[in-house]
């Protein structure tokens, strides 16, 4: 009888352990892949400036794929904003790719301050470029962890100034337990709206030159819209923008809208001014607000 439990778990010991090895060997596979983006063997310093970017005659595709950007050309003055507009697939998400250096020009070059965003140091890039993706992951961790995750040393005080710029102070007070408060798995225990809050808190912690927001094209109520526009006005000011958006109303908070169609800018100007100018602009934002 004594001998019949450790015996019994003797037994799952043994039958855990191919498991164990499996899992370990993806695991391993995993940390020994390497990066096919590094930073340059003599990197320099980005110099002190306001987040000018240009793009010029950028050309890539995907390792598989067809080219996607294809002469591309694009100046954003320091602290200036600019929306992007295309068709689904046109690269817009490619283009803040190659900002942030997820994936390197196949031509031309990306510049930001002056220097080519593959001279500079990874870490120092990505200080400067912060981008909030079209899904917003935010972790089963508490409201704080979350802003500062990829920063874990900022304190307490640049975790809520962040929150206070993303308008996330507010609803993250009245949580139970505030700052706390910890998110469900996945962060479904809070509204799109406020999600999209706490990455906008998370993208301007550390307070970068530039900012790339990456709207989702999903329908969000009025209120929620009206939320995020007053997030999105005050973390813009006096930032590089680049914003990627259907809604009209977004579009408006940027200084210029550029329309891309077959990897090229095809038109920039005003939002009034490319939907007179161009019809197929009209076009892209009516069929991108179904969704
Ligand atoms: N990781 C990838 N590997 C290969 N091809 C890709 C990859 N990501 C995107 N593509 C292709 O590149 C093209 C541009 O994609 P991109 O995501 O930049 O478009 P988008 O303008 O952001 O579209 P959407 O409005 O749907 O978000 C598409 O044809 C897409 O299929
Ligand atoms: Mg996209």
């Amino acid at each position: 009888m004594i001998l019949n439990f450790p015996l019994r778990l003797t037994g799952w010991f043994f039958a855990e352990i191919p498991r164990a090895s499996a899992a370990g060997g993806r695991v391993l596979e995993l940390l020994k892949t390497a990066p096919e983006i590094t930073d340059p063997k003599q990197p320099v310093d980005i110099p002190p400036g306001p987040g000018d970017i240009r793009f010029s005659d950028v050309h890539f595709e995907y390792p598989d794929g067809s080219p996607v950007l294809d002469g591309f050309d694009l100046h954003v003055p320091g602290g200036r904003s600019v929306a992007v507009v295309g068709a689904t697939g046109s690269g817009k998400t490619t283009v803040a790719y190659l900002l942030a250096r997820f994936y390197d020009v196949t031509g031309g070059k990306v510049l930001l301050d002056g220097v080519d965003v593959r001279s500079v140091r990874l870490d120092d890039l990505r200080n400067e470029v912060a981008v909030v993706f079209e899904e917003t992951f935010l972790f089963s961790a508490s409201i704080r962890d979350n802003i500062a995750f990829g920063n874990p040393d900022a304190s307490d005080e640049q975790v809520r100034l962040a929150a206070r710029l993303a308008q996330a102070h507010e609803f993250i007070a009245e949580t139970a337990d505030g700052y706390d408060s910890m998110i469900g798995e996945r962060g479904y225990s809070l509204s799109g709206g406020q999600r999209q809050r706490i990455a906008l808190a998370r993208a301007v912690l550390r307070d970068p030159r530039v900012l790339i927001l990456d709207d989702a094209t999903s329908s969000v109520d009025a209120v929620t819209e009206d939320e995020i526009r007053v997030a999105l006005k005050t973390v813009m000011a006096g930032r590089t923008t680049i914003i990627i958006a259907h809604r009209p109303s977004t579009l408006l908070l940027a200084d210029q809208v550029i329309f891309i169609e077959e990897g090229k800018v095809v038109d920039s100007g005003t939002h009034m001014d490319l939907l007179e100018r161009i019809p197929r602009y009209g076009a892209v934002l009516a069929s991108s607000e179904v969704v």
